[in-house]
């Protein structure tokens, strides 16, 4: 039975930070909508195209959308993994039903845990300010700790901004989560499935917590 962990936070919690890390760390499957996301946008068709107003406008891309993209990488992790991150998804109720249903098909819906990153939105600011990332691997770094010839230490590949980490879009992806993301928090603790993780921390201290979970729930037996 495999483990599905969603990292649910506002934008900047250290969500894809962590996922990378816990992915490596444990070998499992990383599920990061964000990411597929600005893979479908680099592309030249007319969903590409629909993608990338929507991630240039901070908004959230269609339900039925993200569902095709994330049924087709969850159908890879089924076959050879032990567990997947969901990074960025399920972000609003529609989604998080939608990820309940596929898992009570699967008979899976217990192997469900939630971790909310919980971050004051004016760290998360800043942070986000300084976040350059690897358009090849997609790994996370922030200019206080960047490499000095600014590639990625993993594939070499020049770091960049992300188009919609600028001040105005950043503000309303704060409001779009307020608004359609945060309800999953009291949706996932009535169900018992979430935890919170004081996410104002040093990465390292989070990940050490994080990993202490994913242990528990890895070897958890079934129900
Ligand atoms: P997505 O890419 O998921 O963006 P997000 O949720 O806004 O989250 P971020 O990636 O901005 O932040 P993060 O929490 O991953 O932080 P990170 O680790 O990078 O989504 C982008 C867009 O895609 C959405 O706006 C939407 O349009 C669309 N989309 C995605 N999923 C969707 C869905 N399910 N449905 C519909 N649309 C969807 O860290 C941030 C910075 O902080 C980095 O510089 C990092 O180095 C630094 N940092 C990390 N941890 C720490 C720490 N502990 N201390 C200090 N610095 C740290």
């Amino acid at each position: 039975m495999r483990l599905y962990l969603v990292l649910l936070g506002p934008p900047g919690a250290g969500k894809g930070t962590q996922t990378h890390r816990l992915c490596e760390a444990f070998g499992l499957f990383r599920v990061a909508t964000g990411d597929l996301l600005r893979r479908v946008a680099r592309e030249d068709h007319p969903l590409a195209v629909r993608v990338r107003a929507v991630l240039e406008a901070g908004q959230l891309v269609d339900d039925a959308t993200v569902l095709e993209v994330v049924s087709h990488y969850l159908a890879q992790a089924a076959e050879a993994y032990s567990g997947v991150v969901l990074d960025g998804y399920p972000r609003n109720l529609v989604q998080a039903q939608q990820l309940e249903d596929y898992l009570t098909r699967r008979g899976e819906a217990e192997r469900l845990w939630v971790v909310l990153l919980d971050l004051p939105e004016a760290v998360a600011v800043r942070r986000l300010a300084g976040r350059r990332i690897c358009p090849r691997c997609e790994r996370v770094y922030n200019v206080d700790r960047i490499p000095p010839d600014g590639r990625c230490e993993v594939c070499g590949a020049l770091l960049v901004q992300r188009a919609d980490d600028t001040e105005a879009v950043i503000r309303r992806r704060f409001q779009v989560y307020r608004e359609h993301t945060e309800p999953l928090i009291r949706y996932y603790e009535t169900r018992g499935r979430l935890v919170r993780l004081d996410a104002d921390r040093p990465e390292d201290p989070i990940f050490e917590c994080l990993a202490g979970y994913v242990r528990q729930w890895l070897t958890q037996p079934a129900e």
